[in-house]
């Protein structure tokens, strides 16, 4: 189990009462999260497109730089040096999480995906690897973090995924603005209640019947906790199922409303 950069009694006690409640492949009767459970939860080999990305976050791990970071945070605000590192360490998806956001990304066929919170865009380049004739937008606060993440772009010759910098509050209404649908929202920046149901609200109406949201960290605090809890009472969202990290919210108009929680170990 891991959270990145939070210490967190509610955490332990939050698995606890996960890991009682999750079902694995015996106790699911929906063929839709059947298949999503062995094609997208259950770890599968490795794709080639796995190993580069964790070696850009190898050398981002022993990189000397240090970058100017606006911080939007919902732990701290304020304009900061951070080292390169010391942001690959806190901020970015672990390896295990990257390879499933690649696996749903693959499931799904999205055309077109948004991600809010690029970082040093580690989750960016798992999602858009996994489908990168997708329009993929990715949105940042901070603008030295988001150069910082257009150069590790360009590594991969990606200069194709659009970089969106600044504060949700302005940029978000723009980006639904030109956008007529969605397929994929990583929501991965801002863990606050209030904002993280405001952005879900923003992006309703825009989710197609194939769409899937993700929701990261939906344990990170009570307040994201409260957040999962009434999203997925929403009545457009059909299939919605906890991994504990991570809340999928599907939109599939044929399937009936149903939540579970899926086995996300081993
Ligand atoms: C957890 S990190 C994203 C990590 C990234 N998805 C990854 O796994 O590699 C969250 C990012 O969201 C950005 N962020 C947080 N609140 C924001 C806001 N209100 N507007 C714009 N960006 C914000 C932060 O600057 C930070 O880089």
């Amino acid at each position: 189990m891991y959270f990145r950069g939070v210490k967190n009694i509610f955490i332990p006690l939050q698995y606890l009462a996960y890991r009682l409640k999750a079902k694995g492949a015996h106790g699911i009767h929906s063929p839709f999260v059947y298949e999503l459970f062995h094609k997208v939860v259950c770890e599968s080999p490795d794709y080639y497109d796995f190993l580069p990305i964790e070696h850009l976050r190898k050398r981002l791990l022993t990189s000397k730089e240090v970058i100017e970071v606006v911080d939007f945070g919902a732990v701290k605000k304020g304009k900061y040096n951070k080292k390169v590192k010391d942001i690959v360490r806190k901020s970015a998806i672990p390896a295990k999480e990257g390879r499933l956001l690649f696996r749903l990304v693959n499931f799904v066929q999205p055309k077109t995906m948004v991600e809010m919170g690029t970082s040093l865009g580690i989750s960016t380049l798992y999602q858009h690897k996994a489908r990168p004739e997708a329009r993929m937008i990715t949105m940042e606060g901070s603008p030295g973090t988001s150069t910082y993440a257009g150069m590790n772009f360009k590594i991969f010759n990606e200069e194709n995924i659009k970089r969106v910098v600044g504060d949700f509050a302005q940029t978000l209404p723009e980006v639904i603005k030109n956008l007529t649908s969605v397929d994929y929202v990583f929501f991965d920046g801002n863990h606050r209640k209030e904002a993280t149901l405001d952005y879900f609200q923003k992006f309703l109406p825009l989710a197609s019947g194939h769409c899937v949201f993700v929701f990261d960290d939906i344990r990170w605090s009570t307040g994201m906790h409260e957040a999962w809890k009434e999203i997925i009472k929403e009545p457009r969202a059909t299939v919605t199922v906890d991994l504990f990290s991570f809340g999928l919210v599907f939109f599939n108009p044929t399937q009936v409303k149903q939540h579970f929680v899926l086995k996300n170990w081993e």
